[in-house]
């Protein structure tokens, strides 16, 4: 299956900026080039941050735009992300019996998690006893399939100087309880970081993020106030079948400047 994934979209009201880089406009290109050249994809999920205040207008203005997307959409709250407003917003979006907006789709690659680490007023993600129970049934209807995590906030120790007081807050509960399953789990998908990142935890679970596709860190790994940049708007393209999974990431708006030569080998 052909996934694609947006993060840290950060939209404002219309025509508002957002850390020197106007969101709105760079979720646009990036939703037209995925419309263009991934219109066979199976779904879109958009791991957070979706609106940069919780603005209503900013919703809105999600909804809008994703609105002639022809396939699924799951959509994720990040830390700047408001609960109440989404809902209001997306009312049919699934969500649990507590309100949180988790769901799980199941596919022939196994079953897919969508988690909600959004807590109001917390910069890093939380999640607590009423998630995690969510979770556990989620991970035993799951049986003997592997399972795909897309969430928010990293659930790994990242080492990003910025982030270290504000990841996500469980002391490894959440990378416990996913490495306990029985079938694996095949990747963690997340944003929050704002810069791509690969690895692999000391479980043994592959993870990764996207590059935002609005305002993104110039990467500097030491200093607690790094700067902001803006960029082309990025988003990755991720295949589950039988080569496993893999992601690419895809920049819209390139200037192509030469047409390489059809390799045939040796
Ligand atoms: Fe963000």
């Amino acid at each position: 299956m052909k996934i694609i994934q947006i993060t840290d979209t950060h939209l404002m009201p219309p025509g508002e900026i957002a850390n020197g880089v106007d969101p709105e406009r760079q979720l646009r290109a990036a939703v037209a080039d995925i419309a263009a050249r991934h219109g066979d994809a199976d779904l879109l999920v958009i791991t957070g941050d979706l609106c940069n205040c919780g603005d209503p207008e900013a919703y809105a203005l999600l909804r809008d735009i994703l609105r002639d997307l022809p396939f699924e959409v799951r959509l994720l709250l990040g830390n700047h992300d408001s609960r109440p407003a989404f809902v209001a917003a997306f009312p049919d979006h699934p969500r649990d019996a507590n309100g949180y907006i988790q769901s799980f789709l199941d596919t022939p690659e196994g079953r897919l998690l969508f988690l909600d680490s959004h807590e109001a007023g917390v910069i890093g993600g939380v999640y607590g006893a009423d998630r995690m129970a969510w979770l556990d049934t989620a991970l035993a209807g799951a049986g003997d399939k592997p399972v795909t995590v897309f969430i928010h906030h990293p659930p790994v120790r990242d080492g990003i100087r910025h982030f270290r007081d504000i990841s996500l807050h469980d002391d490894g509960r959440l990378l416990a309880r996913l490495a306990a399953h029985p079938a694996g789990v095949r990747h963690i998908v997340f944003g929050h970081i704002h810069i791509p990142l690969a690895g692999t935890s000391p479980e043994g679970i592959a993870y990764s993020s996207g590059q935002a596709c609005s305002h993104r860190f110039i990467m500097d790994l030491d200093t607690p106030n790094p700067w902001w940049t803006g960029g082309h708007p990025t988003y990755r393209v991720i295949f589950i079948d039988g080569f496993g999974l893999r992601a690419f990431t895809a920049e819209a708006g390139q200037t192509p400047t030469e047409q390489a030569p059809i390799c045939t080998g040796p």
